[in-house]
């Protein structure tokens, strides 16, 4: 990078973007209406006590500036919400802080734990993985190294393949379980060997984990903080958790979650967000309590979910490498032989001949020791009605079924 060159220009072109590119010049198939398995935004209907409780505090929410640190109430709603769901103890004073959905707040705190003149500052985060990561990485003045996920072990990113040398100078590592794409769940196992690393190198963990509540298996995923004090780390060192009501409640608009764990850094982070100016209205604090204090729509909305996937799937293990994932709303599909691999010649065929749109899986993942662990999948996000992934989902079958690539 040249001396006057601002970090903003190594920001890579978002997903969507290149989507956009991709399919410029594309007329999609007119015989059949538009389906979308692009975009992984919730779109299951908000709770109606969650719009009342929202309506009903405008008056007072809107009248004051709310604090940073948001309200006790909040605080302690957050907090009764980790120990009912993960049985584990934060102070609410202390440990927990409302951030405006997880997304910020991923971004911010890399610019609160990052010291970008340590010589090469590196952040570690998985591959593929959710854009921001990269984002907060390079505008914090790091640089990122990419761990490849392992698909014969359950989409593991491989923390034990990273050099010594790479760990020595790694501030800060982003985990995502459930993850993004994946949907894949970080076992305790792996936990223990990145808390022992945290303690040989003194990194700090980020654990985004704001698709916890929606999964397919019996037992709900394991949280950091859970991982952190089965293995008997109840002070959290070095970690911190964030979540959201975006996909748990399906209020993506309202822009709301928390983050969780050491003390020490959510003290550093609320310095760094009172002068960001990122304070959680105090109508969408009051929504907020609402919302993680009720569990029958969460029930319900993982309900929706399970029918969704159990009803599609199937459809498309026959034709394509795909399977239930632990949780989260994506399907991680491998692209028949017959593609070469080609994740983008598959997405805008598939655009072309029958209107779905799915997300190549190479624009979610970076090219690190020659290969991109994205290449050959694409990501389809289930978040639309059961009946139109299904549709999705037969129109798919029928496309691979019917076609084979140009030679
Ligand atoms: C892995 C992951 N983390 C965080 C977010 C941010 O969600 P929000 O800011 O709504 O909490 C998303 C959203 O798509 C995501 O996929």
């Amino acid at each position: 990078m040249g001396a006057h060159e601002p970090l903003l220009s190594r920001l890579q072109p978002y997903p969507f973007e290149r989507l956009r590119q991709l399919f410029a010049g594309v007329t999609p198939n007119p015989a059949y209406r538009p389906i979308s398995l692009g975009i992984g935004e919730p779109r299951h209907a908000t709770p109606q006590f969650i719009q009342d409780a929202l309506a009903g505090d405008l008056a007072t929410g809107l009248a004051g500036y709310p604090p940073t640190a948001g309200s006790p109430a909040l605080r302690e709603a957050c907090a009764g919400w980790l120990q009912r769901r993960y049985g584990v103890q934060v102070d609410p004073a202390t440990q927990v802080l409302p951030v405006l959905g997880s997304r910020e707040a991923l971004f911010a705190l890399a610019q609160t734990v990052v010291d970008p003149t340590q010589p090469g500052a590196t952040v570690v985060c998985p591959n593929p993985f959710y854009q921001i990561y990269e984002g907060a990485t390079l505008l914090a003045g790091a640089q990122p190294h990419y761990v490849a996920s392992d698909p014969a072990r359950n989409f593991a990113p491989r923390w034990d393949l990273v050099p010594d040398a790479v760990w020595a100078r790694t501030q800060l590592v982003y985990v995502c379980s459930p993850g993004n794409p994946t949907g894949a769940v970080m076992p305790l196992q792996e936990w223990k060997l990145l808390f022992e690393l945290s303690d040989r190198h003194s990194f700090v963990i980020a654990s985004d984990e704001c698709y916890s509540e929606i999964y397919f298996q019996g037992e709900p995923p394991l949280g950091g903080l859970e991982a952190a004090a089965q293995l008997g780390r109840s002070d959290f060192k070095r970690l911190v958790m964030l979540t959201s009501l975006s996909k748990r409640s399906n209020v993506p608009g309202m822009r709301s979650g928390f983050v969780a764990g050491d003390a020490d850094i959510l003290k550093a982070f609320l310095l760094y967000r009172t002068y960001h100016g990122s304070a959680m209205s105090g109508a969408v604090q009051t929504a907020s309590i609402a919302a993680w204090g009720d569990e029958a729509h969460v029930q319900d909305n993982r309900r929706q979910y399970r029918e969704k996937f159990a009803a599609v799937t199937p459809l498309l293990e026959p034709v394509m490498d795909v399977k239930l994932p632990d949780a989260a709303f994506y399907l991680w599909a491998g692209v028949p032989d017959a593609w070469k691999s080609s994740d983008t010649d598959f997405a805008r065929a598939l655009l072309a001949q029958y209107n779905v749109t799915v997300l190549p899986g190479s624009y979610l993942a970076r090219d690190a020791g020659g290969a991109n662990p994205g290449q050959g999948r694409v990501r389809m996000a289930l978040v639309a009605e059961t009946a139109e992934c299904v549709e999705a989902a037969q129109r798919i079958v029928q496309f691979i079924q019917s076609h084979t690539p140009d030679p």
